[in-house]
């Protein structure tokens, strides 16, 4: 079925947040303390002392890292109910004493929630699945207070992600067995191309969690499903920055130059607001 109603209502999302309360059984010590270094290596010092605004939270494992790095209040915010009640139990229960709260709140409805601004605000892999990735970076780009950070993670534009973009319209909404079958062919794919470039695929598989302290099998779900889905370039990136008054502090790029065959890596930049 082609689901071509609004893009910016969540009912027309994949189920994200479903698959973050599954992911968030997953949580352990040595996944939070990944978490934890993936986030200074790409903020640096610059979170002790700062509100922080996680935009599309999902499971709230970054959440909760920004507060171990001595964030001093977190506002958790996601489209999606389930990411929000996961995020709500993962802090619950890991931040009991933390200033966080955590609200059902679209980018697009920052502006009129009233949380203020921001010295950091965090949106890891969401504006691409916004609907409306210009007008989400807009949204963000609002709530960082003048001088303070914005923290972003984008899909690197590839040559097929046309593909993606039909692949994951129809695995969105597909049912189980279906998206089963779809994420089989992927992982069969994943390994064909590992044996191909030398890499152990079940050691990979293994270790996986060094990358930010997430979950293979939650992120291939994630990556079929994720809908809406945009990509953008490093320059088109760095003309709406400007554009909106930041100026780059670091970024770590995808510089493979990948065709997209296994998906388009994300892209991560930090700005500074003027
Ligand atoms: C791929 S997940 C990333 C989650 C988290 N930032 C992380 O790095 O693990 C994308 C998240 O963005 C949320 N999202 C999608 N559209 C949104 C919107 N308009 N406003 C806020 N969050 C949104 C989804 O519900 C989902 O939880």
């Amino acid at each position: 079925m082609v689901h071509s109603d609004d893009l910016l209502q969540q009912s027309t999302h994949f189920a994200f947040g479903k698959n973050w309360a599954s992911y968030a059984e997953l949580v352990t010590p040595a996944k939070i303390a990944e978490a934890v270094a993936g986030l200074k290596r790409l903020v640096g010092d610059e979170v002790a002392g700062q509100r922080w605004l996680d935009v599309g939270c999902g499971s709230g494992l970054h959440s909760l890292a920004a507060l171990q790095l001595g964030a001093t209040e977190v506002v958790a915010t996601d489209l999606d109910p389930d990411s929000v009640a996961t995020t709500r139990a993962l802090l619950t229960k890991l931040a009991p004493s933390a200033i966080w709260r955590a609200h059902e709140c679209s980018v697009f409805d920052l502006a009129q929630a009233g949380f203020g601004q921001f010295g950091l605000v965090y949106s890891w892999g969401v504006l691409h699945h916004t609907g409306d990735l210009s007008g989400a970076l807009r949204a963000a780009a609002a709530a960082v207070a003048p001088g303070g950070l914005l923290v972003v993670a984008l899909y690197r534009k590839t040559p097929l992600c046309w593909l993606w973009k039909l692949e994951k319209r129809f695995y969105a909404h597909a049912a189980p067995r279906t998206q089963r079958l779809l994420r089989a062919s992927y992982i069969a794919l994943y390994k064909l191309a590992s044996r191909v470039i030398g890499r152990n695929f079940q050691q990979h598989v293994a270790e996986y969690q060094s990358n930010r302290g997430m979950d293979f099998a939650h992120d291939v779900h994630d990556w079929m499903g994720g809908w809406p889905y945009e990509s953008i370039t490093p320059a088109q990136t760095a003309q709406a920055m400007s554009a909106l008054g930041f100026t780059p502090v670091r970024s770590f790029l995808d510089t493979r130059g990948r065709l997209g065959l296994l998906g388009s890596g994300c892209d991560e930049y930090v700005y500074r607001k003027a």
